[in-house]
C-alpha cells in the first residue's frame, strides 16, 4: 500500500504540456488513480499550464472525455482542484504572469511545487531559463517544505551532447536531487521486482553470472506503428533512441548490476551506472557485425492489412528511419564477459510483447532422450557433430507485458521405461496471485515524485553512459560501408537477418 501523498502543507503540480497528449492520456488518470487508491491528498491541486485559452471548467471537461470510465468516480472528487492558466512559458513576461497566479493560490509560495514538462524537447532548456530566471526552482534543501522539483519526460536529449547540455542546464537552476528524469519503465511493477526477484531471494543469484549463464535475451516489441500525429518526431529518433536508449538499457542495466547496499536511490544508480559505463562501444565493424536496424513495410498485424512506415502520413519522403533495432551488446565485466546480452525492439511485430530472458547453460554431457533404436556410441557422435541437438536450456523468463510472470523451465522425465526428458515450467503471475492488477507505471512514478523519493527517475550519469553506447551504435550506422537498413514485413518477427546475431552461442529469438 503506497502512502498518501502528505509531504507538504499544500502541493501545486504543475503540468507544462496542459493540452497534449500524454497529459490526458497518461498524467490525468494516473492522478485520478492515486485518488481511487487513496493516495491522493485533498492539499494537492494540478494547474494545467499552456498557450491555448481556457476557462478551469472546460479544461477539467476536456480531461474528463479522455478519463477511463473506471475512473470516472474518481476523477470527479478531484476535479475541482485541477486548475488551467494560459500561457507560454518561455516568454519572462508570461512566466511572471504564471508565478503571480500560483502564488495567489492557496498557501501563496509557501507550497511545495512539482514543475512537469510534458513538453517537446527543444523547449525543454527554455523553459528552465525562464522559470530559473523568475527565481521559481530555489529551495533551500530536499526536505524543505516550499520544496521544488521538476520532472523531465523523455527523450533526455537527441545524443551524448545534447543531453549534457541539457543537464549542464539544469544544474544551472537545480540541484540534482531536484530533477526527476522520467523512464516510464521503471514504475512497471515486473521491471520494479527484478530486484527484488535477484536480491531477496538466494536462489538465483550465485548462478547469476558468466559461469552459468550463456546469454540475456531482452525484447520489447510492439505490433502498433508509428502512432498518429507522431511521425515528425519519431522519425528524427527511431527505434533507437525511442526505446533502446532508455527502455531497454535501464532493463539491461536491473539485470546486469550488482547488488546495492540499500535500497537508497544513490545506491542503486551507482550499481546501474556501473553497467552501463561497462557496455562495450563498439567501432563500426563490431556495429556492422552485431546490430541490424530496420524498418516495417506493409503487411498484416492481427488479421488487418496495414501500410509500410515510408508510407504512414508524416514519414518525410526519403527516410532512412529504422523502425526495429537488433543488438548483441557485450557488457565488459567480471561478471558477465563473454555473455551476449541479445536486444530486440521493434514497431508493428507481430504482436506486443516485453520480456527478459535469462537463458542458463546447457548440460556438459547429454544423458538424455537417445532417440528409439540409436546405439549409445551413435548418440554421443551425432551430440558432439552437432547433428543431434536434444539439450533445453533452463529459461527464467521475466514478462513485463501483456502478461505480468515469472516462469523457470526445466526438464521432467516422462513416466515410462525410457529417459525421455519433456520441458515442463514453473510459473507465477501476479493477477493470478495478487488478484489485483498493477498500479499503471505514471501513477507511482507521479507518487514518487510529489513525495521527493527519486529512486525510479534516472540520474544524469546514468544517462550520460547510456548515450556513450547509443552514440557509437548510431555512428556505426552511419559509417561509409555499413550495411543498408533492411526491411521486415508488419506483423511479422522481424528481419530474418536477425537471426545471425546468434552465430556461435545456443539461442534464438524468442516469439513471445
Ligand atoms: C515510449 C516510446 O517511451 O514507450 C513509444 O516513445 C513506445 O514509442 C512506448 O511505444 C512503449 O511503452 P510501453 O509501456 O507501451 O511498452
Amino acid at each position: 500500500m503506497y502512502d498518501m501523498v502528505t509531504t507538504t502543507p499544500a502541493t501545486q503540480l504543475i503540468i507544462f504540456g496542459a493540452s497534449g497528449d500524454l497529459t490526458r492520456r497518461k498524467l490525468i488518470p494516473a492522478l485520478a488513480g492515486l485518488q481511487a487508491a487513496g493516495n491522493l491528498d485533498s492539499s494537492v491541486s494540478i494547474i494545467g499550464v499552456s498557450r491555448s485559452k481556457k476557462s478551469d471548467e472546460q479544461y477539467r471537461e476536456e480531461l474528463a472525455n479522455s478519463i477511463p470510465s473506471e475512473l470516472r468516480d474518481a476523477y470527479d472528487k478531484m476535479k475541482d482542484r485541477i486548475f488551467y492558466h494560459a500561457a507560454d512559458v518561455t516568454v519572462p513576461e508570461q512566466v511572471k504572469g504564471l508565478r503571480e497566479y500560483l502564488d495567489n493560490k492557496a498557501g501563496g509560495d509557501e507550497v511545495g511545487r512539482l514543475f512537469y514538462l510534458s513538453l517537446k524537447p527543444e523547449l525543454f532548456s527554455k523553459v528552465l531559463k525562464a522559470l530559473g530566471n523568475e527565481d521559481m526552482l530555489k529551495t533551500s534543501n530536499a526536505l524543505s517544505p516550499h520544496w521544488r522539483r521538476v520532472v523531465v519526460e523523455k527523450p533526455f536529449g537527441h545524443d551524448r551532447e545534447s543531453a549534457r547540455k541539457l543537464n549542464d542546464c539544469m544544474h544551472d537552476y537545480l540541484r540534482e536531487d531536484q530533477i526527476y528524469r522520467i523512464d516510464h519503465y521503471l514504475g512497471k511493477e515486473t521491471v520494479q521486482n527484478i530486484l527484488g526477484l535477484r536480491f531477496h531471494n538466494t536462489i538465483f543469484e550465485p548462478l547469476w553470472n558468466r559461469h552459468h549463464i550463456e546469454l540475456v535475451q531482452i525484447t520489447v516489441a510492439e505490433s502498433i506503428g508509428v502512432e498518429k500525429g507522431r511521425a515528425g518526431f519519431y522519425d528524427e529518433n527511431g527505434a533507437m533512441r525511442d526505446v533502446v536508449q532508455n527502455h531497454m538499457l535501464q532493463l539491461l542495466a536491473l539485470v546486469a548490476m550488482e547488488a546495492p547496499t540499500t535500497l537508497d536511490a544513490d545506491d542503486i544508480r551507482n550499481r546501474k551506472v556501473e553497467v552501463l559505463r561497462a557496455l562495450h562501444c563498439p567501432d563500426a565493424s563490431d556495429v556492422a557485425k552485431q546490430s541490424v536496424r530496420a524498418r516495417y513495410s506493409a503487411g498484416e498485424v492481427d488479421g488487418e492489412a496495414v501500410i509500410g512506415y515510408l508510407d504512414e502520413e508524416g514519414v518525410p519522403e526519403g527516410s532512412d528511419t529504422e523502425t526495429y533495432v537488433a543488438l548483441r551488446v557485450d557488457v565488459d565485466n567480471w561478471r558477465w564477459s563473454g555473455v551476449p546480452f541479445m536486444l530486440r525492439h521493434g514497431k508493428r511485430m507481430s504482436k506486443k510483447f516485453t520480456e527478459i530472458k535469462i537463458q542458463f547453460r546447457t548440460p556438459p554431457v547429454q544423458l538424455f532422450n537417445r532417440p528409439d533404436g540409436m546405439s549409445e556410441s551413435d548418440f554421443r557422435r551425432k551430440l558432439k557433430e552437432g547433428s543431434l541437438c536434444q539439450a533445453r536450456p533452463n529459461v527464467l523468463t521475466i514478462r513485463i507485458q501483456p502478461e505480468e510472470e515469472l516462469t523457470l523451465s526445466f526438464g521432467v522425465k516422462t513416466p515410462g521405461a525410457d529417459m525421455i526428458m519433456t520441458p515442463a515450467k514453473l510459473s507465477f503471475n501476479y493477477d493470478n496471485f495478487f488478484h489485483s492488477e498493477s498500479a499503471p507505471a505514471y501513477q507511482r512514478l507521479l507518487l514518487d515524485a510529489l513525495q521527493g523519493d527519486p529512486t525510479l527517475f534516472l540520474r544524469a550519469d546514468e544517462i550520460d553512459a547510456s548515450w556513450l553506447y547509443t552514440d557509437e551504435v548510431i555512428a556505426g550506422w552511419k559509417a561509409a560501408d555499413a550495411p543498408a537498413i533492411v526491411e521486415y514485413p508488419a506483423g511479422s518477427q522481424g528481419p530474418d537477418i536477425a537471426d545471425e546475431l546468434f552465430t556461435g552461442c545456443e539461442g534464438c529469438w524468442s516469439r513471445g
